[in-house]
């Protein structure tokens, strides 16, 4: 069969249904990647059809960066593929987002169709469902919870103590010290959060590590239901199964899935009193048994929502802590003198006294040094939200479902905000000069009620970790540090080289 046009032409019927097809992704296209021009808004320039995906595959999720902000200024749109996003940078419309109207920006924009049961997962998780599981996990972070939680910390640190005398030793020029944080990190999360002694650092072969590593390392750009997602945003929305993903490969996917249901059904019979993230989430599920009542009131958590959680909490609160961790021990090898003064600071402050949650927290320049890191080394460099209606902010109409994103390799490097921004100056966060900052535009932990659940602990252990280390030790750069030290591409901002520091015992000149 062919198709005769105008008496010119004669086509076979495949290939008008082609051309047919390909006109209809042109036009649908066009239309989308017109948004921001119908809204009077600056946008970024892409590839037809792609969007930013190019750029995205070359410079990872970081690639948005200051460069953009200076061509397009504090709101500008970009698409990804067909799905628009808005870059905010104007810190007085973050905190309407993120604050003031916190109730219609509640939700994450979904960057998948993810399945229900990753949907049930609190950093995913929107509306109600949201709100009940953040105020069942929330209690697990007071700070007389993470007083008792100090205790399981100095276990797992005195191991990686011991672990690093012994890699000092064998590497008195230095060593890429980051795989041994990472495991140490691991140790401390599932001590924490779950009383499970995974020995994360006495075994470079743990499955723990494996895994996690392998599923942090996922990127989406290999995923064809991602590129079809990005490219046909409203097919998705009308036919979710087709385009539903755990994101997770299934051995991944097995490997914590039976851990953490052994786990669960444990400390369900168990008679003893933990006082952990997991304790709380089964004392959940009780209420959940005893209470049935409409979803949008219930309290407590199910099965489900317990077994995801805590897959969540064990990758959420590794990878991050463990970059803040070695991003500070890498800027101490870099500036010797802010080092120095630390250290006097803990002699002076803390003493020879043992490591608590009062004393790590009473200590201002330990605070100060961990806030410029993260500000220069945010691990998480982009924060999302999304209205649940179109609304007006600051004169910028943001239609309901758009995709709100906040860059910290934006907002953290601000003139406006701050000075001398690429220099490394822990001063900036001094008492004194504290009301000096915007604390819209410094978002290391997010801001508001959806900021970081874990954000306490990540600063106690990081706090607790450098401090122990600085009294043993003096950190110096080895020689194969890369400086600057590139970042990852991909998903978040850790050491993207290996972090090779050398350490002397204190005591011994250099
Ligand atoms: C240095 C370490 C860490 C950094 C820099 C960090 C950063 C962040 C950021 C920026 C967010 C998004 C906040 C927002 O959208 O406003 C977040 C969310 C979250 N973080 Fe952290 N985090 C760290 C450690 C941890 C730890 C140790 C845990 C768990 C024990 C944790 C659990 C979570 C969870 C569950 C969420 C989602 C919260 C929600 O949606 O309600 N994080 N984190």
């Amino acid at each position: 069969m062919a198709v005769d046009i105008l008496g010119i032409l004669t086509l076979p019927n495949w290939l008008c249904g082609v051309m047919a097809t390909l006109l209809a992704v042109c036009l649908y296209t066009w239309y989308k990647q017109r948004l921001f021009h119908r809204l009077g808004i600056p946008t970024k320039k892409t590839v037809f059809l792609l969007g930013d995906f190019v750029d995205m595959v070359r410079g990872g999720f970081s690639y948005l960066g200051m460069d953009l902000y200076k061509r397009y200024g504090k709101v500008f749109g970009i698409y990804l593929g067909n799905v628009p996003a808005l870059v905010i940078s104007d810190p007085e419309i973050i905190k309407h987002i993120m604050v003031k109207d916190f109730d219609h920006f509640t939700d994450r924009p979904p960057f998948l169709k993810l399945t229900k049961f990753w949907k049930s997962a609190v950093s995913v998780a929107g509306g109600d469902e949201w709100r009940n599981i953040r105020h069942t996990i929330s209690p697990t972070f007071t700070s007389g919870k993470m007083r008792s939680m100090t205790q399981f910390l100095q276990r797992s640190l005195d191991v990686f103590h011991d672990i690093l005398d012994k890699q000092i030793k064998a590497s008195p020029n230095g060593f890429d010290i980051d795989p041994t944080v990472r495991c140490y990190t691991m140790d401390v999360i599932c001590s924490t959060g779950f009383g499970l002694d995974v020995r994360a650092q006495t075994n470079p072969d743990n499955p723990f590590i494996k895994y996690s590593k392998r599923f942090l390392e996922t990127s989406p750009l290999g995923m064809p239901k991602f590129i079809l997602y990005i490219l046909f945003p409203d097919l998705a929305d009308m036919f979710p199964r087709l385009f539903e993903t755990s994101f997770m490969s299934k051995d991944i996917m097995d490997f914590f899935m039976t851990t953490t249901r052994s786990l669960f059904e444990d400390r369900k019979h168990s008679e003893s009193k933990h006082k952990d993230l997991l304790q709380l989430m089964v004392n959940a599920s009780n209420l959940a048994e005893t209470e049935k009542i409409s979803n949008s009131q219930r309290k407590g958590l199910t099965d489900e929502e317990i077994l995801i959680n805590s897959i969540i909490f064990m990758l959420a609160g590794y990878d991050t802590t463990a970059a803040g961790i070695s991003w500070v021990l890498y800027e101490l090898a870099l500036n010797p003198e802010i080092q120095e003064k630390l250290v006097n600071a803990i002699n002076d402050e803390i003493g020879e006294s043992p490591l608590s949650y009062d004393n790590v927290f009473s200590l201002k320049y330990m605070d100060m040094v961990l806030s410029e890191t993260l500000r220069i080394h945010s691990p998480a460099t982009r924060l999302t939200r999304m209205p649940d209606r179109d609304t007006e902010i600051s004169g910028i109409k943001i239609p309901k479902g758009m995709n709100c994103q906040f860059v910290t390799d934006i907002l953290h490097f601000l003139d406006e905000y701050w000075e001398d921004p690429y220099t490394f100056n822990p001063e900036r966060f001094a008492p004194e000069n504290k009301d000096k900052i915007n604390e819209y535009a410094y978002l290391p932990f997010g801001v508001g009620p959806r900021n970081c659940v874990g954000m306490r602990l990540a600063q106690l252990e990081v706090k607790m970790t450098v401090i122990s280390m600085l009294r043993k030790y003096r950190i110096y750069k080895g020689s194969e540090l890369k400086v600057p030290l590139p970042r990852s591409p991909y998903g978040l901002a850790r050491p993207g080289a290996p972090v090779h520091l050398r350490f002397e015992p204190r005591g011994r000149n250099k």
